[in-house]
């Protein structure tokens, strides 16, 4: 078996403290593979955004270990954290809102100019990711012109745009109408399959996890019956890891 791309081991995440302590998460380990899709489902207020920040590191763990390519995300320095974040990770997020008053294109290169790509280079990557999305003519338009399904694309843009080796969308198609929901999510299993893109999706849509070649229920800050053969006490029978198709 080859390393895992990420890698939770026994994560715990507490917030708070004193009465208003509350654990997130309990104790999750999981195994990510490069070039898989996979789903992360489960109640609100399962937990699923908090596991989801802790592997895409934009959070600490109160215990436990997320592990990158086999190597303990603890160790790794301030610097190489964000390098990561910005040239590994892709981040599609509902709450990573567009900047208004700010170009569409200028939304897209934001990765781009963080990382110190020159303007030439960042317009070219910036059109090209845009143009994949069917955006191109509304590059220069301010970002809040756009309908929710455009700004939705333009979030997807921004998170190709640095060419990421994994994806983590959280809810993508949560404020979609059918239709849009549809061309995003086909995009996003398009990257997969043609560029070996992972997907790390958190989902309450069936349909949406079904489609992920893997999927993971959480509830109450626990994985209960994942198909990484590590099914947590307790799990019910009516929680089993459900398996999609496979895309590749
Ligand atoms: N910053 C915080 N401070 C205190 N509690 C928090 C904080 N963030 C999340 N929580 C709590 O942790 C639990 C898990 O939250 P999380 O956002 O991971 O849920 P979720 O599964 O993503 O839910 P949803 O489907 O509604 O997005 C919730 O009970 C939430 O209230
Ligand atoms: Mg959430």
């Amino acid at each position: 078996m080859t390393t895992p791309v990420l890698e939770a081991r026994d994560l715990a995440r507490t917030y708070g403290r004193g009465a208003t302590r509350f654990d997130a998460l309990k104790g999750v380990s999981l195994q990510v593979h490069q070039g898989e899709s996979l789903a992360i489902v489960g109640k609100s207020g399962s937990g699923k955004s908090t596991l989801m920040h802790l592997l895409a590191l934009l959070d600490k763990p109160s215990a436990g270990q997320v592990l990158l390519d086999g190597a303990d995300a603890a160790t790794l320095s301030p610097r190489q954290v964000n390098r990561t974040r910005n040239s590994t990770f892709g981040f599609v997020f509902q709450q990573f809102f567009l900047t208004p008053k700010t170009s569409v294109l200028d939304n897209v290169v934001l990765p781009l100019k963080i990382a110190g790509v020159s303007g030439a280079e960042r317009k070219r990557r910036g059109m090209a990711a845009l143009d994949s999305l069917g955006l191109a003519d509304k590059a220069k338009n301010d970002a809040n012109d756009l309908s929710g399904g455009q700004k939705q694309r333009v979030v997807i843009a921004r998170a190709l745009v640095g060419e990421p080796s994994v994806i983590f969308a959280d809810e993508p198609t949560g404020n979609l109408d059918t239709n849009t929901g549809q061309v995003v999510e086909d995009m996003l299993f398009g990257l997969q399959r043609e560029r070996g893109i992972t997907l790390v999706v958190v989902t309450h849509d069936e349909e949406l996890a079904g489609r992920c070649d893997r999927s993971v229920n959480v509830r109450d800050g626990l994985i209960v019956g994942g198909s990484d053969g590590m099914p947590t006490a307790g799990a019910a029978v009516d929680q089993q890891a459900t398996h999609g198709r496979h895309s590749a």
